[in-house]
């Protein structure tokens, strides 16, 4: 077996936190290890080196790492909560449209579940566009397709499933019509000009990504968001992920069990 060094591993990890933020501790090295090894016999890749020197000039290789070591966990209706609290707003405000960003979509269940409760809470009621975004391009691909299996969908009721998916062969493809209304791109929260391009949001969900950061990427990533939500718009975080100690312009609102994050 090829021997990879703790210090081609660490200037690795340098590499991806830099372009990512992906933070990956010294005592995690191992799992970044073994996600390497895979990566590096799929691609005929030999050493550290190799990697590094290769993924400098090949930025398609460098994306195809990314999408090797992220951790893409997700589901339907997860902390559904702050969906509630999504709707509670924007009946409050008596919004009749409404722009929303979920970074990371990871393979879309989230975006598509806040396509759902929409429908569900507002049906031709309300206007939307909703942006999934995330920097693993295999992820976002799935997303497009939106075909689940069974597993993601554990958290919605038959009725939900019956009347949002169509079953094939134990697989669970979303309605045509929802699909059409959310739109990917593969992209980097850090990528400010990136962002930008994609406009104005009245809401951005940003969960389950702050845990893989550290304080300055945690603080520039809410930077960018920052400029990119409208005055009055709102950010979500998941329940875990607090702000302590973190440097950033937002009122802190408290709503139930749920803390947003509101641009002034
Ligand atoms: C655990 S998933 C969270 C998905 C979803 N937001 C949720 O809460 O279920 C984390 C995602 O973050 C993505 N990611 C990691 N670093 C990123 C970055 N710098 N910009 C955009 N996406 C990133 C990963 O590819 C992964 O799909």
């Amino acid at each position: 077996m090829v021997e990879l060094s703790s210090h081609g591993l660490k200037a690795l990890s340098r590499i991806i936190y830099e372009t990512t933020g992906i933070k990956i501790e010294d005592r995690k090295l191992s799992v970044l290890e073994v996600k390497l090894r895979i990566f590096m016999k799929r691609k005929g890749l030999s050493s550290i080196d190799e990697v590094i020197e290769r993924i400098k000039s090949d930025r398609s290789l460098f994306e195809e790492l990314i999408a090797a070591i992220t951790v893409n966990e997700t589901y339907f209706f997860r902390e559904r909560e702050h969906f509630d609290v999504l709707v509670d707003i924007i009946k409050e405000k008596g919004m009749r449209s409404v722009k929303i960003l979920s970074l990371p979509c990871s393979t879309g269940e989230e975006p598509y579940s806040i396509a759902i409760y929409l429908e569900e809470h507002f049906g031709k009621g309300l206007g939307y566009e909703i942006i999934g975004v995330d920097i693993d391009k295999y992820a976002v691909m799935r997303a497009k397709e939106g075909v689940y299996h069974k597993k993601s969908l554990l958290r919605l009721s038959k009725d939900i499933v019956k009347k949002y998916f169509f079953e094939k062969d134990d697989l669970y493809y979303v309605r045509p019509d929802i699909k059409k209304k959310v739109l990917f791109y593969v992209g980097n929260i850090l990528d400010y000009p990136f962002l930008k391009r994609l406009g104005l949001f009245d809401f951005v969900f940003c969960r389950n990504l702050f845990i893989y950061f550290d304080k300055p990427k945690k603080e520039e990533a809410l930077k960018n968001i920052y400029a990119i939500l409208k005055r009055g718009g709102y950010l979500f975080l998941a329940k875990t992920e607090f702000l302590f100690g973190i440097k950033h312009n937002f009122q802190i609102e408290r709503r139930g069990r749920v803390i947003v994050y509101r641009k002034e």
